[in-house]
């Protein structure tokens, strides 16, 4: 076993981890944050996309030691005392969900997409998508949201 220390959604976490357990297992059945979620368990579909330091990364791909002293967000750290982070308040409006199960996944590769490029091209959104694949809502919609997101923050920072 492996003690690692790291930050979950902001939380100090201090965990002893086996060194063949994934960081997806160890956030999805240790941590209990389920909302990530495993798809292909092989790196190709973005289902377990969280953000390590600043980075998407595919947590079926990253064993839970690499996470040492790293910070790690996931879907569920993205709301606020109640209110939805603007990226996931536009997946809602433009209605960029039918059964969600690539939802938690693409909602954070856009929120990462924005956080590093604040005003992206089409193109550029379709790039920074295109490791989550979603099998029922299509891309124009995700895109859609993308571009809301990005107004919505806009909105945000004006009051911050
Ligand atoms: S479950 Fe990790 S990329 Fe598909
Ligand atoms: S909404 Fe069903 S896979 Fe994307």
């Amino acid at each position: 076993m492996i003690n690692i220390n790291f930050k979950v959604n902001g939380e100090d976490r201090s965990v002893e981890v086996d060194e063949n357990l994934r960081l997806l297992d160890l956030l999805r059945d240790e941590l209990k944050l389920t909302g990530t979620k495993e798809g292909c368990g092989e790196g190709e579909c973005g289902a377990c996309t969280v953000i390590m330091d600043g980075e998407t990364v595919n947590s079926c791909m990253v064993m839970a030691f690499q996470a040492e002293g790293s910070e790690i967000v996931t879907i569920e750290g993205l709301e606020k005392d109640g209110q939805l982070d603007p990226v996931q308040q536009a997946y809602l409006d433009v209605g960029a969900v039918q059964c969600g199960f690539c939802i938690p996944g693409m909602v954070l590769s856009t929120k990462a997409l924005l956080d590093k490029n604040e005003d992206p091209t089409e193109e550029e959104i379709k790039e920074g998508l295109s490791g989550n694949l979603c099998r029922c809502t299509g891309y124009s919609k995700m895109s859609k949201a993308t571009q809301i997101a990005k107004e919505y923050r806009e909105e945000e920072a004006k009051w911050n």
